[in-house]
């Protein structure tokens, strides 16, 4: 196979944070994706609907043509009739739930679940989707177990209360969630990154501490991105394309106390692509990039189509103060022109 169409893809996972940054890195999105799910981690958290609604049109202009798909960061405080309300306008496509303190901007995050359970109601009841961060955030779980942790303890009694409620555990990072995922109901799915299906976390330490590759939650073991490769090709609907773009400039990654994100947005489909021809699997790459995510979210399939087609893509080392992922490496497909 030398190249492949597929309907548009679509991001149901990134970070597009506001501003500067925001009108540098949209556009990177805005090239292979037609809609993306975009996360309200901002500094000042997007937390309302109307918050969402300025948000989106500075996205809009940062990206002309491009689709966000606003999302509402959940606190202890989160007013469901706003919420609901936001849904129902069609500003708001999902909610999010941050444990306080789990990652990037989440200190306003929800400190206990059940104090948010009357709002998870309204949202099962009106069909507004649940995106979770899922890890604990105890101090005295490993950070390698942080997931599996969360899954036992949080989300598995979660479904079991509220069935019907739909939920996307985001970026999975283990076999644990790959496994919980397939086994869940069909209101259950996940989003998988491209650098949880490149790398295992022997890739933090190769050769010396690698900042670029550190993102929440943490890279694991070689048997937990298997099992990630596995769930993204099987063809199952429940696995679907998010890429958790998190852009930090340079000073903020290579630091003493760096932040926790990567930069993948530049050629996401590309590496996509890459971990789908090595698992000989490209004819279930537009499921994972195209279908399956409309199908859970209920939007129609994107009508436009891409081109991909073998050939070098030189990823640059860096775009502005912005490293990205597979930086001074070549991939083998690229966007047909
Ligand atoms: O690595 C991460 N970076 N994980 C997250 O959950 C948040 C993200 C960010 O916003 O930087
Ligand atoms: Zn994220």
């Amino acid at each position: 196979m030398t190249t492949l169409t597929i309907r548009r893809p679509d991001d149901w996972h990134v970070h597009l944070r506001d501003g500067a940054m925001l009108a540098a890195v949209a556009p990177f999105t805005a090239r292979q994706f037609a809609r993306a799910i975009v996360m309200p981690n901002l500094k000042t958290p997007v937390t309302t609907t109307a918050l969402a609604v300025a948000y989106r049109e500075r996205i809009a202009a940062a990206a002309p043509g491009f689709t966000p798909l606003m999302t509402a960061y959940l606190t202890d405080t989160t007013d469901a009739a706003d919420l609901i309300s936001g849904a129902t306008d069609g500003v708001l496509t999902a909610a999010k739930l941050y444990p306080a303190n789990a990652t990037t901007n989440s200190a306003a995050g929800v400190t206990d679940i059940a104090r948010i359970m009357p709002v998870l109601e309204a949202m099962a009841g009106a069909g507004l989707p649940l995106l979770v961060h899922g890890e604990v955030t105890a101090g005295d779980i490993d950070i390698f177990d942080r997931e599996a942790v969360f899954i036992d303890r949080i989300l598995s009694p979660l479904v079991t209360r509220l069935p019907e409620l739909r939920i996307v555990l985001e970026h999975i990072t283990t076999r644990e969630a790959a496994d919980f995922v397939t086994d869940a109901g069909p209101n259950v799915a996940a989003t998988i990154t491209p650098h949880h299906l490149h790398h295992s976390r022997n890739a933090l330490f190769a050769g010396g501490i690698r900042p670029h590759l550190y993102c929440l939650p943490i890279l694991k073991r070689e048997t937990h991105r298997l099992a990630l490769r596995a769930a993204a090709t099987s063809g199952s609907a429940k696995f679907f394309l998010g890429t958790d773009s998190a852009p930090h400039a340079v000073d903020t990654k290579e630091a003493a106390c760096g932040c926790a994100g990567v930069f993948n947005a530049p050629f996401a489909i590309e590496s996509y692509a890459a971990v789908f021809d090595e698992e000989a699997a490209m004819d279930r790459l537009e499921g994972f990039a195209s279908l399956h995510g409309p199908a859970f979210y209920r939007l129609p399939v994107n009508e436009a189509r891409v081109t991909l087609e073998r050939g070098v893509t030189v990823v640059p080392e860096r775009f502005g103060d912005l490293v990205p992922f597979h930086a001074g490496e070549t991939l083998g497909w690229r966007i047909a022109a």
